[in-house]
């Protein structure tokens, strides 16, 4: 996972590109480093490293050093522990090249005994830049020959000490290049890229470009010069500003009424390209995502069986890339990204496109390697989501999946869902409902059908950002095992948003009472029932509480997280976007 960032120009590069960083955190956030040229002193190559963010990095260069050629990165790790010696860039054996590098290279045990040289790091990423010192030629030669040899996927920026150059070479992760008339930057996506540039070159696999000053070559994995087309960028709520000192979760939880109006906007009353007819032809729908979004398959799921009387199935997407498919023409696969980066979601789309089957990517950043394989891209209108929890992202998913299954049933509820969008709010005070968590010593979610679903994502919020070790199940489960755990120090917090299933998680609710469990319920039904505390949702029609249910138990992991002491922000041991299997 990790991000990387380049800049080279007139004027000091070093901020620039440390902005560029900033956007890119997402990726990874355990440590973080530049290189440059340093041109006052005889143009030699220079690192500065840091355990921690960017904010420390920025510390670390301000004012201290000018560079117009830098190259920097942000590291999540997977080989080697959070150091300052496995963090990027790595230095060649010669001390001759520095790289960033996103991407594993699998086979860098077998690389590494095979250049016999000393290595200071436990990384992957040292193993490529040795290996490149190690060629003959010129240094683009070298690049190109070392990726020959090495198996696994990069987006790499390579420096040469003295030099006044960069190359990058890219496959498998993203890499984007774009150029005005001052500077040249390149970077994992277009975010770094800010309003100063208006297009941006997208590298393919096997590709390399050589950046100078002002000016950027192209060429094919053969090393032959080619000619790249640009995309036009538009920057528009995909920039941020990082100077606030407010928790982006807060700040995106409190944002999904907007994304959810934007959506249905979209949607339902702009004339998008987005043609229904194109999917009355699939007999069935397979959706397939990780995390949260792997939640929503599961959402979408039951609004098209429910609308659409269609049979779907729902995946995620680790195991479905090693599953035994048996995959059908008549089916549409489906993929549910926030990111459009997630490693396992890509490879399983690329295994479906193989089979020259059809495509859909549910995805909330434009410019994204899911959507560049996709047949059919529907997107979400949540804007740029920080925080590595994901909360409008969700909201915004199992929205426009809803819209794209009353469509496809033909259901012209425009009305209702109008009065959703301008109704839906986000206001819950979750107190109370912390200090039970916080005194419990075990927590569960439950619910039934779609309450069942949001169980599971709740209890994915709890643990991803406050570490508790709590459970998702299906109310009707508990007997089956779950009941054995239950005593006088449990919280079980159910969820309740259909009649249909009202009286039975009454009987679940009873059943955690009788053990001394202690219930909170979050409900917009009738319940005549007492419990340790009730959040009472306002009423929407049935398919849309899903994304009401949601919120106070957004708020509740927020809250918990703060208590705690913890930053809600960038939990431990996560990344937003894991671009690594
Ligand atoms: C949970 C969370 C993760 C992501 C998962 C997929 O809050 O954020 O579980 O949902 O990593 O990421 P995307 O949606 O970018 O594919």
């Amino acid at each position: 996972m990790c991000g990387i960032c380049a800049g080279f120009g007139n004027g000091n590069q070093i901020m620039n590109v440390i902005r560029g960083l900033k956007e890119l955190e997402y990726r990874g956030y355990d440590s973080c480093g530049l290189a440059f040229i340093n041109s006052k002193k005889n143009d030699n190559l220079e690192i500065v490293k840091c355990v921690g963010g960017i904010n420390s990095l920025e510390e670390k260069v301000k004012e201290n050093f000018s560079s117009e050629i830098v190259i920097g990165h942000t590291r999540w790790a997977t080989h080697g522990k959070v150091c300052e010696e496995n963090a990027h860039p790595q230095l060649s054996f010669d001390g001759n090249y520095a790289i960033v590098h996103n991407g594993i290279v699998e086979n860098f045990e077998e690389l590494k005994n095979s250049i016999d040289v000393p290595f200071l790091s436990q990384t992957d990423t040292e193993v490529f830049v040795s290996l490149i010192a190690k060629e003959n030629g010129s240094t683009f030669e070298k690049l190109r020959k070392a990726c020959q040899k090495v198996v696994g996927a990069y987006s790499l920026a390579l420096l040469e000490n003295k030099s006044k150059k960069i190359y990058l070479a890219k496959k498998g992760s993203p890499l984007w290049v774009a150029v005005n008339e001052n500077e040249v930057m390149a970077g994992s996506d277009i975010s770094v890229f800010s309003n100063k540039f208006k297009n941006a070159f997208c590298l393919n696999d096997g590709e390399f470009a050589e950046i100078s000053l002002k000016n950027v070559i192209f060429f094919d994995k053969n090393g032959k010069k080619i000619e790249k087309k640009c995309i036009p960028i538009e920057n528009d709520g995909f920039s941020y500003d990082y100077s606030s000192s407010d928790s982006f979760m807060l700040k995106e939880i409190k944002e999904q009424p907007l994304a959810i109006r934007k959506t249905y906007l979209n949607l339902c009353v702009s004339q998008n390209n987005f043609d229904i007819k194109n999917f009355k032809k699939f007999k069935s729908f397979h959706f397939i995502a990780c995390g949260t979004a792997y939640h929503s398959c599961l959402m979408a799921c039951r609004f098209l069986q429910k609308f659409c009387n269609k049979p779907c199935e729902a995946s995620v997407a680790s195991e479905f890339r090693y599953a035994e498919n048996v995959l059908s023409k008549n089916c549409l696969y489906v993929f549910v990204s926030q990111s459009g980066e997630t490693a396992d979601t890509i490879a399983s789309a690329k295994l479906v496109k193989d089979a020259g089957l059809s495509i859909m990517c549910v995805t909330n950043v434009p410019y994204c390697t899911l959507n560049s394989l996709a047949d059919f891209v529907l997107p979400t209108f949540a804007g740029k989501e920080i925080a590595v929890a994901s909360t409008k992202a969700y909201t915004a998913q199992i929205f426009s999946l809803l819209i794209f299954a009353l469509k496809l049933a033909g259901l012209n509820i425009n009305s209702i869902l109008k009065n959703f969008s301008l109704n839906f709010d986000c206001e819950f005070d979750v107190e109370k409902f912390c200090e039970l968590v916080l005194q419990s010593d075990k927590v569960f979610f439950m619910g039934r059908g779609q309450d069942c679903i949001t169980s599971l994502e709740g209890a994915l919020k709890l643990k991803e950002i406050a570490y508790l070790n709590c459970l998702g199940i299906p109310a009707g489960e508990l007997k089956h095992g779950t009941l054995a755990l239950i005593d006088e120090n449990s919280l079980v917090i159910a969820i309740s948003t259909q009649e249909k299933t009202k009286k039975k998680i009454e009987s679940n609710i009873l059943e955690v009472q009788a053990r001394g469990g202690k219930i909170v319920l979050i409900s917009n039904i009738e319940h005549n029932i007492n419990v340790a505390q009730k959040i009472s949702l306002p009423c929407f029609e049935e398919f849309l509480m899903p994304i009401v249910s949601i919120v106070p138990l957004q708020l509740l992991a927020f809250s918990v997280c703060q208590k705690l002491g913890f930053n809600p922000d960038k939990p431990r041991n996560l990344a937003k976007s894991v671009t690594v299997e």
